[in-house]
């Protein structure tokens, strides 16, 4: 999907030539005697073009327009979220197969950066199709979007960050969706390396030989049971000077969780194909960052393997050694996620980072909590928690602050080993939280559980493709913020001694 921008009045706009015009119409009638005038003023005079964001009025070859069909959707204030609702409804309406070229006309109304990058967001989400293994889906027919708005000029950047959200985003879903037969540990690792192809990002890739030199025990535990090798990504997006401390960016690659000998219940047991999810969302920002190259660096982080059960599979009761150094008890290996993180945060140390978010399909205890609207956000420190709290207002991909109080750590403790890996029920995406937090003794730390947030399930099942927005607004936000004096922790709490 190709977007550009036009600077266009709203004359020009009904004269623009394409398969079908989407015309975003403020609450207030805009003064002219042009057929676009004229036609919206007699929309909002009679009464089926109700008041109400998204509410729509569909034409078909009406006078003095060159496009086919028009619809008329109500944008309310044109703020970024009522612009995101009025162009969902709209593209909705409009998707038929005969629209390659869609003309979205945002000259009547007040539109800044955020608004028309909420708009490019929504069409992307509203014509999104998954084809790679349903040969009969109708591919995505809109080719090309014009956006025409009153000055083209000003919205230059909201045209580039709404494109790399765009790119971002579908990155994310099309593996998200994957089913875990055509998106194993191996194909993540293929996927990230092509991404390094553009030049612009480098991908390392480690095998089973590797991780176990760098005695990534827990990770390696969770990865026995399967027949497919572990892979350990590490992708690297220089956009500012070399000795710049980086943000370094942890994805869960979960690619099947079977939960291993603590098994799961058969039903809904295919949704766990998205426990990959939040590896999808690092590969899907850095997709994103080829594509705007902004002044910072990253590091992405991708601990991938699957969870099974099997003869080989690590059994509950189980203790084995994390690349910390600290021992952990295996009393429940459906808490895997966590295990193949705590390796992974230990060796996004040696990058000395400005900062470090994990993001992982962690818990269904998150789900409980906060739903599907907004992602999980844990943090000891307060500024990082306001950065990346912020920076899902702005991008209009929420999340909500949990706390991390030490007394939730007290269910950890283990008779034989440092830590176990799982407390009670209660406050179980807490919990998680503070088994992760033991492992970043010496980082600025953050946590996003996005289980309740990465796929929707029922009839409209698939991927999200969040929290890309928010990844990407933060490293934005981020490279125009002087880099932190120190990477260290807000508050001491155990240690993590590292090996060697
Ligand atoms: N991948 C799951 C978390 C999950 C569950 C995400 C349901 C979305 C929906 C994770 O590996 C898991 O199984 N967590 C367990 C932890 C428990 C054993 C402490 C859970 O949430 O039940
Ligand atoms: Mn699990
Ligand atoms: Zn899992």
């Amino acid at each position: 999907m190709n977007v550009e921008l036009k600077t266009l009045n709203a004359e020009q706009a009904a004269d623009f030539a394409a398969d079908a015009l989407l015309v975003l119409v403020p609450d207030a009638a805009p003064k002219g005697d042009s057929p676009m005038h004229s036609m919206i003023a007699q929309a909002l005079k009679g009464s089926d073009l109700e008041a109400g964001v998204g509410k729509l009025l569909t034409a078909y070859r009406p006078a003095g327009f060159k496009a086919a069909r028009v619809v008329l959707v109500r944008a309310g204030q044109a703020d970024a979220a009522s612009l995101r609702k009025a162009v969902a409804a709209g593209v909705g309406a409009l998707k038929g197969p005969g629209v390659a070229h869609l003309g979205l006309v945002a000259s009547l109304v007040a539109i800044d950066n955020a608004g028309l990058r909420a708009a490019i967001q929504a069409v992307a989400e509203a014509s999104y199709v998954f084809t790679t293994t349903k040969p009969s889906a109708k591919p995505r027919a809109l080719a090309r979007v014009s956006v025409g708005v009153a000055d083209a000029g000003s919205l230059r950047d909201g045209l580039r960050e709404g494109r790399a959200m765009v790119a971002g985003v579908e990155f994310a879903k099309e593996w998200a969706n994957r089913p875990a037969n055509h998106a194993t540990p191996t194909m993540l690792a293929e996927a990230a390396k092509k991404l390094a192809r553009g030049g612009v990002i480098k991908t390392d890739v480690l095998g089973p030989k590797q991780v176990e030199a760098l005695g990534m025990g827990s990770f390696m535990a969770v990865a026995r049971g399967s027949a497919e090798p572990l892979r350990f990504i590490v992708m690297h997006y220089q956009g500012a000077a070399k000795a710049d401390a980086p943000v370094v960016l942890v994805g869960k690659g979960i690619t099947f969780d079977t939960g291993g000998i603590s098994l799961k219940p058969a039903a809904e047991m295919d949704e766990m194909k998205f426990d990959m999810g939040g590896a999808a969302s690092v590969l899907g920002t850095f997709a994103a960052l080829a594509e705007l190259k902004p002044a910072i660096n990253v590091v992405g982080l991708i601990p991938t393997c699957e969870n099974m059960p099997d003869g080989l599979a690590v059994k509950p009761g189980d203790v084995v050694r994390s690349m910390s150094g600290q021992t952990i008890e295996i009393l429940n290996t459906d808490a895997e996620g966590r295990l193949i993180l705590c390796d992974a945060l230990s060796y996004a140390a040696r990058f000395k980072p400005r900062a470090v978010v994990d993001i992982a399909t962690l818990t269904g205890a998150c789900v409980i909590a906060l739903g599907a609207v907004r992602s999980g956000l844990f943090s000891a420190d307060d500024a990082l928690a306001a950065q990346l709290h912020q920076a899902g207002e702005s991008a209009g991909d929420l999340c909500w602050r949990m706390p991390l109080d030490d007394e939730y750590a007290e269910g950890l403790k283990s008779n034989f080993a440092d830590m176990a890996n799982v407390a009670g029920r209660a406050g179980g995406a807490i919990t998680a939280a503070k088994f992760l937090q033991k492992f970043t003794a010496d980082l600025r730390w953050a946590h996003l559980d996005i289980a309740g947030t990465a796929w929707k399930s029922g009839a409209a099942k698939g991927a999200t493709g969040r929290p890309v927005p928010l990844l990407l607004q933060y490293l934005i936000d981020e490279s125009q913020r002087p880099a932190p004096d120190a990477a260290k922790p807000a508050k001491a709490t155990r240690g993590a001694r590292r090996k060697g």
